[in-house]
């Protein structure tokens, strides 16, 4: 049975504690898994724009000694001829060993791991999910804090449209004793397919608009970007671009192990003034970005490295 990742629910509990370990000794002895996908070859199909993502999971199999191939502007594949995903994911099967798919369009991961005959890393579908960003969010936190447990975490922004949040959400409800700060124009709210299962476990959470209201109670402050391409029109997105920006004062008012998180690419939300505030983790991010996703595709080709 071949494996997908398509949301962080994806891996169990116990599952993410041994992918932490396993990008922890990636981390720690990166030698060691240097020709561990030696002969490997990973497809990155990507319908819709990305520098992280994209060069991440790049990179992460370039570390294992694996090979990459693919698409990064849907105008390049057949997709501009009107190729389903189905079709393409199909013939891709026969070429790669596992593939990561970016796209416009909620479900379409789901779709091409239905096809597919290779594992699938949804790397983003629409506003839906994106489960390799949020395995880079628990790493960076967990790094942090030192574990993911008893946490008041704020997720700040464009928190409807913003898939990542959507994503971190779902898989933080697993942990003990965790509160959600939900910071957000009232346009821009969590949708209710989230808010719904958080009243369902008496998971709690509360929303608010103002970001000075409430960053002093918490303990990870997540800022994201206003999802432009999302809005149905220019005059509403103009409107609500630029309602937060983090700077030193807003900052000083929080906790001194607060640590501020983004999925990047950050445009006017965060300062770069913050940057050099030692709470300030996502350039970090990053960093443990690739470890974890090398950990995925060990994972998820079901390599084991002794
Ligand atoms: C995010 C995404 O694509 O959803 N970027 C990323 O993958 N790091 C966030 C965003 O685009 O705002």
């Amino acid at each position: 049975m071949k494996r997908d990742l398509l949301t962080p629910l994806d891996f169990s509990k116990e599952e993410l504690d041994r992918l932490f370990l396993l990008a922890d000794d990636i981390e720690a002895h990166p030698e060691k898994y240097a020709h561990a996908c030696e002969g490997k070859k990973l497809a990155t199909l990507f319908y819709e724009p990305s520098t992280r993502t994209r060069l991440s999971i790049e990179t992460a199999m370039l570390n294992l000694g694996g090979r990459t191939m693919g698409f990064a502007d849907a105008n390049s594949s057949s997709a501009a001829k009107g190729e389903t995903v189905a079709d393409t994911i199909r013939v891709i099967s026969n070429f790669a060993d596992i593939a990561a798919i970016r796209h416009p369009k909620e479900g379409a991961a789901t779709v091409a791991a239905q096809y597919a005959t290779i594992p699938i890393i949804n790397a983003g579908d629409g506003g839906h999910q994106h489960p390799t960003q949020t395995l880079t969010d628990l790493t960076t936190i967990r790094k942090l804090r030192g574990g993911l447990d008893n946490l008041t975490i704020g997720l700040c922004g464009d928190l409807k449209f913003g898939r990542t949040v959507h994503s971190l959400v779902s898989a933080m409800c697993r942990y003990e004793n965790i509160r959600f700060v939900f910071i957000s124009p009232p346009e821009l709210r969590m949708p209710d397919y989230v808010t719904d299962v958080l009243r369902d476990r008496g998971i709690p959470y509360k929303e608010v608009t103002m970001l000075e209201d409430s960053i002093g109670e918490l303990d990870i402050l997540y800022m994201t970007r206003v999802q432009k391409e999302r809005f149905f029109n220019e005059e509403d997105y103009i409107r609500l671009k630029d309602f937060y920006i983090l700077d030193e004062r807003k900052l000083a008012m929080a906790k001194s192990d607060c640590y501020i998180l983004h999925p990047l690419p950050r445009i006017t939300e965060i300062a770069p003034e913050v940057d050099n505030d030692p709470r300030a983790a996502y350039f970090l991010q990053v960093h443990y970005g690739v470890m974890i996703r090398m950990a995925t595709i060990l994972t998820l080709l079901d390599i084991t490295v002794h």
